[in-house]
């Protein structure tokens, strides 16, 4: 008997998902399918489906970790080298390194103190400052749901609309979460998921994805997330290896079932 209780432990888990867990850890090493294989493919189908009733139909693509989802997304939206991505000021590592993995420069945006999340009304300011003309374009907004809690997605979507940015969602924290009806990743140009373990939907290793409507978009990330390659050994453009593990796709699939119980005890 322990002397003390964690605050955080993962191992109850087990008494929830221990079983459906094993099973999904057995059908992998039965198939002999390790990476982006037919368990990935199911678990995107599945993610997307969290997605109905979305204004556009939104589809998935799993990927190895939340900060590829990122890095990817905001390649495929074609940030690079000079551009600025308007970001918060409140968040994980993650979400300002992927800008700068991107060779952009992130310029922070105060957070609304009630949710922590950007402040739209910071952000219009910052869209609007003078001095902006000399700071390099604004490629992306990239609003992050922390803990859970979507961001104010339509005000910001009014800022950035008109404008003609494109919005970038760090979802990491927030599969299965909603605002107004709408599922945060479906607000967007694209978005990020994580299933890091202690994340709301966690893999027992590293895990993430990205979510769009635009087809496009899609086709270009599945390049970018394997060299850039379409056929085998023919390379289009300039990728990374940023392939989902089977085993973790189908733990994920295993516990997919559970998300939406949890989040609403969250
Ligand atoms: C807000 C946010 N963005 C990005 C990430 C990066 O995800 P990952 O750890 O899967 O690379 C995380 C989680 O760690 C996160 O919490």
């Amino acid at each position: 008997m322990p002397d003390f209780i964690p605050a955080f432990s993962l191992a109850r888990q087990a008494e929830t998902v221990g079983a459906a867990v094993n099973q999904a850890v057995a059908r992998v090493l039965a198939s002999g399918r390790f990476a982006q294989g037919p368990e990935c493919e199911a678990f995107e189908r599945e993610v997307a489906a969290l997605f109905q009733g979305a204004p556009a139909p939104v589809a998935a693509l799993t990927c190895a970790s939340g900060t590829d989802a990122l890095h990817l997304a905001l390649r495929a939206i074609g940030v690079g080298p000079g551009d600025v991505v308007l970001t918060t000021a409140f968040s994980f590592f993650a979400t300002a390194g992927a800008i700068l993995l991107a060779g952009a420069r992130p310029e922070f945006v105060d957070i609304e103190p009630e949710s922590f999340n950007l402040d739209p009304k910071a952000l219009e300011q910052a869209l609007d400052c003078p001095l902006r003309a000399h700071e390099g374009r604004i490629a992306a907004i990239l609003p992050v749901h922390l803990y859970g809690e979507v961001a104010d997605m339509p005000a910001i979507l009014a800022a950035a609309a008109p404008r003609g940015i494109p919005v970038v969602e760090d979802a990491a924290q927030a599969i299965g979460a909603r605002r107004a009806g709408r599922a945060a990743g479906a607000w967007g140009a694209v978005a990020a998921f994580s299933f890091y373990p202690t994340k709301n939907l966690g893999a027992m290793g590293e895990g993430g994805l990205v979510t769009s409507h635009d087809p496009a978009l899609l086709e270009r990330l599945r390049l970018l997330r394997v060299h850039g390659s379409r056929q085998r050994y023919e390379h289009e453009i300039l990728g990374w290896n940023a392939r989902m593990h089977e085993l973790q796709a189908a733990i994920l699939r295993a516990k997919l079932p559970f998300l939406e119980g949890w989040n609403r005890r969250r």
